[in-house]
């Protein structure tokens, strides 16, 4: 049985994707700090997948433990999640940042080659494609950063083009990652004051925050909020098991997207969970956020091409996924 590691396999995307490798077919091991996730976490994927979950709590910062997974493990592919995220908190600890996520990308690829491991899909954001009136974007878009975290993530990728031709690496480019899983056991652990849209409108929705800041209604969109490219994380899920599964048959290497190519602006979310959640959602104009971009969007068609990939789920989708998860409507769906 192939074996894939996924490490920050137990956060937000890893966990999704750990249930779609396993439904593929796959022998899944998690690694994992938990630094960004919760520690039940592989406990409910238990439940979901009625088996036991590999776990090895870890840091791909220390050598010695990412060694130890690669001794333990006869590993054929990795997908590589652990990574800090946040924009903002990028530019307050740039350091911690580039420390832990290109140094970590190093750690790991120096264990893989030692142990004769060289397919690895890393986890990229659109993020790379800096502030662009260029939408939607195609992947062969320069790139330039506008944060260190967007930095951490270029960095990352030429670093990844640098590996000679006995690797097969695969750049996936998320856009607005959004939504839970269809059972409603799984979802995103968001901070007390989540960054992101979804999350904070998802809190607003079960009565913890009181009202939405919507920043910006100026901008030059239909209705002059921000339009995004949200795409449902089973669907990002779905993605990664195409992109592995390619890398293993193929030993060629990809950089795509993974959006749908529809742009949905703050309103058009906010009216979404509304229907989603059966109630009116408070909300507020206020002044655009530092570093916002007016419009960013995929083109998802390099995906369909060389993986076979298409987001299939709606906004609606998204939205009453996020609205489960939040409101504890628990589905042991196998
Ligand atoms: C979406 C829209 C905001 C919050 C970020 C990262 C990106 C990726 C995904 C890692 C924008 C508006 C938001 C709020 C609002 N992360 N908004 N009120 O900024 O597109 O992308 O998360 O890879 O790298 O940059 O996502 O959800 O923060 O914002 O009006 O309270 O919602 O202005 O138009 P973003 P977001």
């Amino acid at each position: 049985m192939v074996k894939i590691l996924l490490t920050g396999g137990a956060g937000y995307i890893g966990s999704h994707t750990y249930l779609a490798l396993v439904q593929a077919g796959f022998d899944v091991v998690i690694f994992d700090n938990f630094s960004n996730a919760k520690e039940d976490v592989p406990l409910r994927l238990q439940d979901l997948c009625g088996h036991t979950v590999d776990v090895v709590k870890g840091d791909v910062l220390d050598r010695r433990d990412i060694a130890d997974v690669f001794n333990a493990h006869d590993i054929d592919g990795v997908v590589h999640f652990a990574a800090k995220k946040a924009v903002g908190e990028s530019v307050e600890q740039p350091l911690d940042y580039i420390h832990t996520n290109v140094g970590g990308l190093l750690n790991l690829l120096a264990a893989m080659d030692d142990a004769g491991v060289r397919r690895i899909v890393f986890s990229s954001s659109a993020t790379v494609y800096g502030d662009t009136d260029v939408q939607p974007i195609p992947e062969d878009h320069p790139r330039a950063y506008t944060s260190p975290y967007a930095y951490t993530k270029i960095a990352g990728e030429q670093i990844l083009e640098q590996l000679s031709d006995d690797w097969a690496v695969g750049i996936l480019r998320y856009f607005n990652p959004v939504g839970a899983h269809q059972s409603a056991m799984i979802g995103e652990d968001a901070e007390d004051i989540p960054n992101n849209l979804m999350p904070y409108i998802a809190k607003v929705a079960t009565g913890q925050l009181e009202e939405l800041s919507v920043f910006g209604d100026d901008y030059a969109t239909p209705d002059g909020t921000g339009v995004r490219d949200y795409i449902h994380v089973e669907d990002l899920a779905d993605g990664h098991v195409l992109s592995m599964k390619s890398l293993l048959e193929t030993n060629q290497s990809h950089t795509v997207n993974l959006g749908t190519g529809e742009g949905s602006s703050v309103l058009d979310v906010v009216g979404a969970y509304a229907e989603a959640c059966g109630q009116d959602l408070k909300y507020k104009i206020a002044p655009r956020r530092d570093g916002d971009v007016a419009v960013l969007t995929a083109r998802p068609d390099k995906a369909k091409q060389e993986l076979g990939f298409e987001a299939k789920r709606s906004l609606s989708d998204m939205c009453k996924s996020s609205w489960a998860w939040v409101s504890g409507q628990r589905r042991n769906v196998k």
